[in-house]
């Protein structure tokens, strides 16, 4: 079954290196966020560190991201996180090219290409609507439109620059038609979300709403009170 099904709101937390979501505490964390989404009809799915994905996808039933794999096949490459590796510690596919992990355009595409073959989802961050177009062409499961400057910030996108996300949608639709967009950054509010839904997006990518919350679960309601 596809890890995003058509037609319903995609919600991904991630979980960047937020000590509330490391270790031991990634899968306590987890599922608070799931019983907030518990009955609602959203896909949320999480992106924990690479040494958690094991934990959180054995301990729940939550679609589980990585936050970065790289392109290289198994064999020399100290440091690096195989696609196989993800795979087997139950990753459904992986983000790719986040603002604080960006990639070159070639790197770009052989990590799709690695994910597409082994069945896993791509979902590739961009920061303007011109990346957004032109991430497109690689045909990734779902694209993430994030304006660096707006990340962690307390004003959302949907709010700051919301015609970055209607014309990421358009420059991808163009691209793709199938082409489907989130959008993040300083996303936190029912409403965020709801604008989000609005401008043409299928979802959002948010962290410190969610990460940097006193209550992680009423944090997720709350924005998830702006689903339709
Ligand atoms: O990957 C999500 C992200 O970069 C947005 O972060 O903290 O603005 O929700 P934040």
């Amino acid at each position: 079954m596809a890890a995003f099904p058509a037609g319903i709101p995609v919600v991904i937390v991630n979980y960047k290196t937020y000590a509330e979501a490391t270790g031991k505490r990634a899968v306590p964390f987890t599922e608070a966020l799931l019983r907030a989404a518990a009955g609602k009809r959203v896909t949320l799915a999480v992106a924990p560190q690479a040494a958690d994905l094991l934990r959180v996808s054995q301990a729940t039933r939550v679609p589980v991201l990585a936050q970065h794999v790289d392109s290289l096949a198994p064999g020399n490459g100290t440091g690096a996180t195989l696609v196989e590796a993800a795979q087997d510690a139950g990753a459904v596919g992986s983000l790719l090219n986040h603002a604080e992990r960006r990639l070159t355009l070639a790197e770009l595409d052989a990590a799709c290409a690695r994910l597409a073959a082994a069945g896993l989802a791509r979902v590739v961050c961009t920061d303007n609507a011109r990346t957004t177009g032109a991430a497109a062409a690689l045909r990734p499961d779902l694209l993430a439109i994030e304006p660096p400057e707006l990340i962690g910030g307390s004003v959302s996108v949907t709010t700051a620059d919301p015609e970055v996300v209607r014309h990421s949608v358009r420059a991808a639709k163009a691209v793709h038609p199938q082409a489907r967009v989130l959008c993040g950054a300083g996303v936190k509010t029912g409403e965020d979300l709801r604008r989000a839904l609005e401008l043409g997006a299928e979802g959002v990518l948010l962290a410190s709403a969610v990460m940097k919350a006193k209550d992680p679960g009423a944090a997720l309601g709350e924005l998830l009170s702006g689903l339709p």
